[in-house]
């Protein structure tokens, strides 16, 4: 090779490595102010289905019905979702009006519409919302919060595309009470649904076992009363952890057990506990996945970014609980070291394991994450997220997470907690039966069922479920339906939605936080 080539390709290697130099998006920024209004930004104004009310109905008044002019000529009619930009009108230079329906305004609706405040609204950086008539006191932080939900991006490896930072103002009646409740009461939740839409949406050449335990590390610097433990090779060696190990092997980045432990409550509260699957990239391993759609593998750890984010928000909100985040990390590859399907692996709790795909690794690697869960911290309540099945897509779509549970009263209050929050989970059944599909005739149980197998995303439940004591109250979230969107929806944009966060954040709201 000349020279000159080999100069050119060298220069060609340092431009890739440059261009990939991260070049963060700059979150957006969130104020509060009073009611008055800019004429030369951009201003929200809700329009609810049935006419005109508040600024909105001010503002058309002062522009001598201009705002009813352009709503009739445009077919606007203020149902939930329809957007309308108006420039020029009215004296305001840029209005945009946005459809709030004809039903009262939940959270779930308040935050839909401040994430299209923040999304839809263009020509100028910043932005200022007008709170809806008749809302509650907490509705401006509702508002603040789906705008900072609904701009999430990542684009920190597209080079050339810096955004200008854009500010979003909520005005609303007392501004210094909206200040101070969206800082402290849901601030935290939209930082931390942001740490583990990183998470999950950077590659699997970008993060692995040991880089998430680091980039978890730096999140909780400075957090108080928190600590960060990640058991490596060895220590789960010690302790009997075939099943994660096994999982691991295949890969030559090893597995990670991660533990954060909030403390939040009495030292003697039993914690809540939430296990994640953290597969950083699941290849299938020996049972290989088919190349198409693989790419989008490395969104297997997405429970593990829930329950570590979860944990997050709750320290950062200062929440009265003891709350656990327990992830169990590895990469699942078809490495020469790797497991083989018919392999028996010992997990920790003792009981054996006859591997039939080495695809179903979710349950594995949580078998023995939620063994050590219990055998440690005695939970009140212990919630394992996963994305664990196809089946559950095929069952479900992407508009629910599969819920199963043996305790009816933990299945209630997920549901409720799902419903609050927009984040739907529709219950499945954990039948009897679905035991006697993985007999094993060597181990103690098979991981999953030999040859075509219906009730998948069930028998998945029933796997983790043969490691859950009676008595352990216990949940198991299926996400693998909910935790990708191709198409974005209003707080949740394309790619990572790090589902999870906000219902189990509610769960804890409404039932295990002390007052
Ligand atoms: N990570 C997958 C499940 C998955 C599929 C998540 C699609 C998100 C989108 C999981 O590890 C898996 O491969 N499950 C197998 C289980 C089977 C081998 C029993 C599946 O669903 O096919
Ligand atoms: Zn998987
Ligand atoms: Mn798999």
């Amino acid at each position: 090779m000349s020279m000159s080539r080999m100069a050119a390709l060298f220069v060609a290697a340092a431009a890739v490595a440059f261009s990939a130099a991260p070049a963060a998006a700059a979150p957006l920024a969130v104020e509060f102010a009073g009611a008055e209004l800019p004429r030369n930004q951009t201003v929200v104004l809700p329009v609810a289905e049935g006419g005109l009310a508040g600024s909105a109905a001010a503002i058309n008044a002062a522009g001598q019905g201009a705002l009813e002019q352009a709503m009739q000529a445009a077919g606007f009619k203020g149902k939930a979702g329809e957007v309308l930009p108006l420039y020029g009108v009215a004296g305001y230079r840029s209005l945009l009006l946005v459809g709030v329906g004809k039903d009262a305004l939940t959270r779930v609706a308040l935050e839909d519409y401040g994430a299209r405040a923040a999304t839809k609204a263009t020509g100028t950086d910043a932005v200022h919302v007008v709170v809806p008539e008749g809302t509650d006191a907490e509705a401006p932080a509702h508002i603040a919060n789906g705008a900072a939900l609904g701009s999430y991006g990542f684009d920190k490896y597209r080079s050339g595309t810096a955004k200008p930072a854009r500010k979003l103002v909520v005005h609303a009646a007392n501004p210094q009470d909206a200040e101070q409740r969206y800082k402290q009461s849901w601030q935290p939740l939209a930082e931390s649904v942001a740490f583990a839409r990183d998470l999950v949406n950077e590659p699997g050449n970008a993060l692995w076992p040991e880089e998430f335990v680091q980039r978890t590390r730096d999140a909780f610097r400075g957090v108080s009363n928190v600590t960060v433990e990640a058991l490596d090779v060895p220590a789960m060696e010690k302790l009997g952890m075939g099943a994660l190990l096994g999982v691991g092997q295949g890969s030559k980045r090893p597995p990670r057990l991660l533990v954060v432990h909030y403390r939040g409550a009495g030292a003697n509260d039993a914690p809540v506990v939430f296990a994640g699957k953290g597969i950083t990239f699941d290849s299938g391993g020996i049972s290989l996945k088919p190349g198409s759609g693989m790419e989008q593998m490395k969104y297997d750890m997405t429970g593990a970014a829930t329950a570590t984010a979860t944990v997050l928000n709750l320290a950062k909100r200062g929440a009265k609980v003891n709350a656990v985040a327990i992830a169990a990390l590895a990469e699942n590859m078809p490495g020469g070291g790797a497991i083989r399907p018919g392999d028996v692996l010992k997990t920790m709790s003792g009981k054996t394991i006859e591997v039939i795909s080495t695809d179903a690794e979710g349950r594995l690697v949580l078998s023995d994450a939620v063994t050590y869960a219990q055998v440690r911290f005695k939970p009140r309540l212990l919630v394992d997220v996963a994305t664990l099945t196809g089946a559950v897509r095929t069952a479900l779509g992407d508009d629910y997470a599969g819920l199963f549970s043996r305790h009816d009263a933990v299945a209630q209050q997920v549901l409720d907690a799902g419903h609050k929050t927009g984040e739907e989970v529709w219950r499945l059944p954990l039948h009897p039966d679905y035991a006697n599909g993985i007999t094993s005739d060597i181990a103690d149980i098979k991981g999953s069922a030999s040859g075509r197998a219906y009730a998948g995303a069930g028998i998945g439940a029933q796997v983790i479920g043969s490691f859950i004591a009676p008595e352990t109250p216990w949940a198991h979230l299926d996400i693998a339906s909910v935790a990708w969107l191709d198409a974005a929806q209003p707080t949740k944009p394309r790619g990572a939605t790090a589902f999870g966060i906000r219902l189990l954040d509610q769960l804890v709201r409404d039932h295990y936080e002390a007052r």
